[in-house]
């Protein structure tokens, strides 16, 4: 495959540890997905390289992100740590490997640490590099260090309970991507009426609405499950196409309802 652009569809890893992850990404990789999203803090990497490598699928056809954790950010640290998660996840390059939060405190430079991740896709460790949980200040600092072209993606949380329009009407601006995590917000979507509504008018799940939500907007979506039958029904909801009245509802349903938000976390928009 090897596309310059990240599949819309992936299939996340984060709480998902050991034996349940291997399933989770055997099941997925099984099922058609070929995006891979997982993160140095998941603790998981070994296992996601584990059932990578005992699924078959050519190197070419995958897509995977790993994500530098705070603690990595340090010029001395970066690289190390990523030939680190390279070798957990017995790959010689990754697809993407993004800055998962901004220095917490804004300790480190953004500059810095993005220059440093830019040295990382020059020595072909990463194909492509980007940024996670970046506020509209701290874009403006990266595309300062390295450019907008340069940044595959900032990946963000985004669900019809928190729509993060700021971020993404200046990312659009800018001509960043987005990639929408926690699309089904960690499972609420499945209760709200609104949601329920239109998944019953198109015979589909809410799930499936939430994530036909997000991939018409253009952005990438990376839902997880720990069920088969889930995640095959979340690779369908890229079937699905809602009327301009639906997505109009569901944009009806933000309430700036974060989900992921540590002390660490930085001043959000
Ligand atoms: N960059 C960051 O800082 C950051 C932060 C958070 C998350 N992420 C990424 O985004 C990914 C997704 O976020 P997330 O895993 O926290 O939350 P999520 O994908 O919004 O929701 C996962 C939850 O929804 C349930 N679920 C999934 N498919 C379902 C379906 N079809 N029907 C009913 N329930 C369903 C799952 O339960 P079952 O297992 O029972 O299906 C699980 O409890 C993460 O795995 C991670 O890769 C990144």
């Amino acid at each position: 495959m090897h596309t310059s652009t990240l599949p819309a569809l992936g299939l996340g890893t984060f709480r998902l540890k050991d034996q349940q992850v291997i399933d989770s990404v055997r099941n997925g990789l099984d099922l058609g997905y070929r995006h891979i999203d997982t993160a140095q803090i998941y603790g998981n990497e070994a296992e996601v390289g584990q059932a990578m490598a005992d699924s078959g699928v050519a190197r070419d056809d995958l897509f995977v992100t790993t994500k530098i954790w705070t603690e990595n950010l340090a010029r001395d640290k970066l690289l190390p740590s990523l030939k680190e998660s390279l070798h957990k996840l017995r790959l010689d390059q990754l697809d993407l490997t993004l800055i998962h939060w901004p220095s917490p405190q804004d300790e480190l430079p953004v500059a810095d640490y993005l220059q440093a991740l830019a040295e990382a896709k020059a020595q072909g460790l990463t194909r492509l590099i980007g940024i996670s949980n970046f506020t509209i200040a701290h874009m403006e600092q990266a595309i300062a260090a390295v450019g907008a072209e340069a940044i595959a993606t900032n990946q963000v949380e985004i669900h019809p309970f928190l729509q993060n329009r700021k971020v993404v009407d200046f990312a659009r601006a800018k001509g960043i991507h987005l990639t929408a995590y926690m699309p089904l917000a960690y499972g609420k979507v499945m209760t709200d009426p609104t949601i329920i509504g239109i998944a019953k008018a198109h015979q589909a799940n809410p799930a499936q609405i939430a994530l036909a939500w997000s991939l018409q907007q253009g952005f990438a979506t990376i839902p997880s499950s720990t069920k088969r039958a889930n995640l095959e029904s979340n690779l369908a909801a890229q079937n699905i196409r809602l009327s301009d009245a639906e997505m109009a509802a569901i944009a009806k349903l933000d309430k700036g309802e974060r989900l992921a938000n540590p002390d660490f976390a930085p001043q959000w928009d």
